[in-house]
């Protein structure tokens, strides 16, 4: 089956526990994908070391090393082309991306934001969720495009808020259905076409 595999660049900026998680999951013999690279912009990111342990290229590019944006994310493109990755997953990654590069992706960039999109785009959103006093809350996999967290939307999983819910207890528990539905929509995505 490996041979089959799609294979999956994953960008990470910390924890990298979705990574962790998709890398569990790929390792199901039967699951149609596998990570071929994990890139960070943070050479201090958590998720370098855990994908190193399970022997994977992890590599960083940290933004200060090079002049430019455009030169910084001209060689994380070469990378993800370098792996041959089919799909790329942003998992985490904390730094905007320009339109040329989501271009070059076009169809194949995906990323998981924690919140059921459209509502709370952008940072804090377990916080902005208590706040705006909604009784549902969760996450999403979407397609990146330009507009940050604006792309298609591919899948949400859905929890409750509980009373005496803190951000972050309502962020474990979306957490957990983090965990479970990235895996599970990548997999969606590289059996559509095969
Ligand atoms: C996750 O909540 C993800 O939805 C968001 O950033 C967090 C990354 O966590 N984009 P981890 O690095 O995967 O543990």
């Amino acid at each position: 089956m490996s041979g089959l595999r799609k294979k999956l660049a994953v960008l990470v900026s910390g924890r990298g526990s979705n990574m962790e998680a998709i890398l569990k999951a790929s390792l199901a013999e039967d699951y149609p994908a596998e990570i071929g690279v994990v890139i960070s912009d943070n050479p201090d990111a958590a998720g370098l070391v855990t994908a190193n342990a399970a022997g994977i290229p992890a590599l960083a590019f940290a933004r200060n090393t090079y002049g430019s944006k455009a030169e910084h994310e001209a060689a994380i493109r070469d990378c993800i082309e370098v792996h041959a990755a089919d799909i790329v997953c942003l998992a985490g990654y904390m730094r905007l991306l320009s339109a040329g590069f989501v271009t070059h992706f076009d169809g194949r960039l995906v990323n998981i934001h924690p919140s059921l999109l459209p509502r709370f785009k952008g940072l804090d959103t377990h916080a902005r969720a208590l706040q705006a006093g909604e009784t549902e809350h969760g996450c999403t996999v979407h397609y990146v495009n330009a507009e940050m967290d604006g792309g298609e939307i591919i899948s949400q999983a859905q929890v409750p808020v509980q009373p005496g819910d803190t951000p972050d207890t309502l962020a474990a528990r979306v957490l957990a259905e983090e965990h479970r539905l990235y895996p599970a929509v990548i997999a969606q995505l590289c059996t559509v076409d095969t």
